[in-house]
């Protein structure tokens, strides 16, 4: 029976690094998928993460099951990181949440339950959104939409038909998924200004913010990257909400990840609270603990909190400093179109906004791979590649 399916195409995202490994000369730069790498290329673990890691392994004296929705002090601890100390909904005890595996297990987590509640309901995403999220949110059963975003001639958001399109085209009880901070693939994301009219436009309409958000600390800071979260949970009066801890807490493969439903009442979030816990029990029972038991340990432990937030701001920094870089080498070495922009994007990833046959003339011809998009892992540039890198950038323009 198994031969009735063909094979797939590889994954626009992690097909990339089989295609890099496979790749034999030595100069070859990865700027695929999106994990933070160091000077040398190589993704540490946080000594924060790495001290937790030998906390747990002295102190752990039980592998049995933990409770459905997850190690107690990852969860009130990320959802106080995320929405700050003493929030209104934390205090009144409003937000349904699960420990998941990792920003897939937590943003499939929250379509199923979104198709619950709601089967008629499209979710609109942006144009571009990070690629996966059109399998993972469509494999609940919800519609999906496009709403315009970015702007690949000018390379800005375009938020007026953003605007325009929510405005004449979402229904009451629709979703508007929004990347929180570090938008993935453009690193372009929405001003304050621009994320207190969005609030707005989504209260007078009845739509429901859904926010993903995998980068926190990456962008501008720690609280200033959850601007937009914390702005959607004052102004709307629910909101749903996807974490990931792969990048900032540098625990890919642990896959530690949050599901969360900021509801309106405690009655509200019980109801809400066994939904959730019974679609992860249908899938996969309950999430792998180890995850999220390090990033408790590193939350609540001042010295190693400290630690932490220190080792974010180190990466964010150095992100920036290569982007100012590349922007200065491809200056240098006489393109013909300016870079800038990069200087103005956040996080992780830059869209060039090149042409795919440009990404793969780059890809064939000079061994540097990125995403088809245009879209480039800014933390895999180093002081070592970026000359080779503005070269055969400039030599395909
Ligand atoms: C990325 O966007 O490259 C990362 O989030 C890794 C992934 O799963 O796609």
């Amino acid at each position: 029976m198994f031969e009735v399916l063909p094979q797939l195409p590889a994954d626009p995202i992690l097909g990339l690094s089989a295609a890099f490994k496979a790749d034999p000369n030595p100069q070859k730069i990865d700027l695929g998928v999106g994990v933070y790498k160091d000077e040398k290329g190589l993704t540490p673990i946080p000594t924060a993460v790495a001290k937790a890691q030998r906390i747990l392994l002295e102190t752990e004296d039980s592998k049995t099951y933990i409770s459905p929705r997850g190690v107690p002090g990852f969860v009130d601890g990320l959802l106080e990181l995320l929405l700050g100390k003493g929030h209104p909904a934390l205090l009144e005890d409003r937000i349904a949440a699960v420990q998941a595996p990792g920003g897939c297990g937590s943003l499939s987590i929250v379509s199923e339950l979104l198709k619950r509640c709601n089967a008629d309901a499209t979710v609109w995403y942006s144009d571009p959104t990070w690629a996966n999220h059109i399998p993972l949110i469509g494999k609940a059963g919800l519609k999906l939409e496009k709403y315009p975003y970015f702007d690949k001639a000018t390379a800005s958001v375009k938020f007026d038909e953003m605007i325009d399109c929510l405005k004449a085209n979402a229904k009451a009880g629709d979703i508007v998924l929004l990347h929180g901070c570090c938008h993935n693939p453009t690193g372009a994301d929405l001003t304050q200004e621009q994320w207190q009219e969005l609030a707005s436009v989504l209260a007078d309409k009845g739509l429901l913010p859904f926010v993903d958000i995998a980068y926190l600390g990456f962008g501008d800071g720690l609280e200033e990257d959850a601007y937009g979260l914390r702005l959607m949970v004052e102004k709307l009066p629910e909101v749903a909400l996807a974490a990931s801890c792969s990048k900032n807490f540098g625990l890919y493969r642990e896959r530690t990840g949050l599901a969360a439903l900021i509801t309106t009442s405690k009655v509200v979030k019980e109801a809400i609270q066994t939904q959730i816990q019974s679609i992860a029990r249908a899938i996969y029972s309950m999430s792998p603990a180890y995850g999220g038991a390090l990033v408790d340990i590193v939350l609540n432990t001042p010295d190693l909190r400290a630690e932490w937030v220190a080792e974010v701001d180190a990466m964010r920094e150095r992100m920036k400093e290569l982007r100012a870089l590349l922007v200065t080498k491809l200056a240098e070495k006489g393109a013909n179109k300016d870079f800038a922009f990069v200087n103005q994007q956040k996080g992780m990833f830059s869209f060039l906004c090149i042409t795919p046959e440009q990404v793969l003339e780059m890809r064939n011809k000079h061994s540097v791979y990125f995403v088809e998009s245009s879209r480039v892992n800014i933390a895999g540039i180093s002081k070592e590649n970026v000359d080779a890198l503005a070269e055969a950038l400039v030599s395909v323009l």
